[in-house]
């Protein structure tokens, strides 16, 4: 894993990103800020007070970073009326928007929408759904994209299967129960992701209990469906279902539960049925086989926000930051 954040990082070094980080007031976010400023992998927008930030800083060298308090800037005005005019649908008023974009987050995600930040990292001191909600109300989801999902990089230490050891999780962190159209539409953007971050072909797997038939139900026939439907929207993709897990990964498994599988055998992104199982599934991999876990990291949005760990490092951080710039950067092209 250290090796994919490596590479990562030196990607984001030549992309010239900027990213915006809400939680100014933690100090795993000042010194990820530092390191991301000295080593030169993205420009840091910093949201809050300049005085208190500076004090929490203290001797952290975090002078080369933007600092902007929704409450004095001078945009502020743009910022409510642009929140205004995209939820007044919904009931806000400009009052509330006013309340609504004095929050960090949101602020940082309407900064995003507005062009003025690439992407958001968030999460070390907020709630999943409190840095996914502003995101998903505000920049809303990727043109062609039909919904946002998170997913994990999950590396396995001397392993022979997937990518060298390499997988995607997906969905392990956000849509909680997605219909057959969802997970079709996740494993779709999990093959575009993986290519994008892990750079090697995917082969996606639709996994379940059952492989190829040998167990039917409600569940099993809901994923065969969702297999059908990603083949359809990204038919020049390798994806197979239902899959068990060692079906996806064994060669010699799968030679006898589903012999001429593009995927089986050899898949290197795992798409679950519904996070229960996605969440289940990466702990696993990361307790008890000590894979490194990167995420959650969300996909299908139009800016790249992420979200992190509450227990997260501040080398977590600068690597959420690198990846949200390359993903900045493939959203341009
Ligand atoms: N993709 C795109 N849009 C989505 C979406 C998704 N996955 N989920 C919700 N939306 C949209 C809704 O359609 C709604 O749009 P609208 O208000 O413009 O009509 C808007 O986002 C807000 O929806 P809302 O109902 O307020 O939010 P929600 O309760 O559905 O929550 C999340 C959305 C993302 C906050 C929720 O799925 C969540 O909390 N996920 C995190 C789960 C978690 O805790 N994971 C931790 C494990 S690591």
């Amino acid at each position: 894993m250290a090796k994919f954040l490596d590479k990562i990082s030196e990607r984001a070094k030549k992309l010239n990103k900027t990213i915006a980080l809400p939680e100014s007031d933690d100090i795993r976010t000042l010194q990820a800020a530092a390191k991301i400023l000295e080593r030169g992998i993205a420009n840091i927008v910093l949201v809050g007070d300049e005085a208190d930030i500076k004090a929490l800083a203290g001797d952290l060298d975090i002078s080369g970073a933007k600092i902007v308090n929704p409450k004095t800037y001078e945009k502020k005005d743009e910022y409510i009326q642009a929140f205004y005019e995209l939820r007044k649908h919904k009931g806000v008023t400009l009052e509330s928007a006013a309340e609504i974009m004095s929050d960090y987050v949101y602020f940082a995600v309407m900064m995003a929408k507005l062009g003025e930040a690439d992407g958001v990292v968030s999460g070390a001191n907020h709630s999943s759904s409190d840095t996914l909600r502003p995101a998903v109300q505000i920049v809303k989801t990727a043109p062609g994209a039909a919904l946002a999902s998170a997913f994990f990089i999950i590396a396995v230490p001397d392993c022979e299967y997937g990518s060298n050891g390499t997988f995607l999780f997906a969905d392990s962190g956000m849509v909680e129960m997605p219909s057959v159209e969802d997970v079709a539409n996740i494993a779709v953007s999990s093959a575009k992701t993986f290519e994008l971050l892990v750079q090697d072909v995917p082969k996606v797997a639709m996994l379940s209990y059952s492989t190829k038939g040998s167990a039917k139900s409600p569940l099993t026939a809901a994923t065969i469906a969702a297999t059908k439907r990603a083949q359809e929207l990204a038919p020049d993709v390798a994806i197979d279902g239902e899959l068990q897990v060692d079906a996806a990964i064994v060669p010699k498994v799968a030679a006898s539960k589903a012999p001429g599988s593009p995927v089986a055998g050899k898949a290197n992104v795992f798409i679950f049925p519904d996070l229960n199982c996605g969440n289940i599934a990466y702990k696993i991999a990361q307790r008890l086989a000590k894979a490194e876990a990167y995420g959650p990291i969300t996909q299908g949005l139009a800016k790249p926000i992420n979200d992190l760990s509450r227990g997260c490092s501040d080398e977590d951080i600068v690597g959420a930051v690198a990846i949200t710039c390359v993903q900045a950067a493939a959203q341009k092209k």
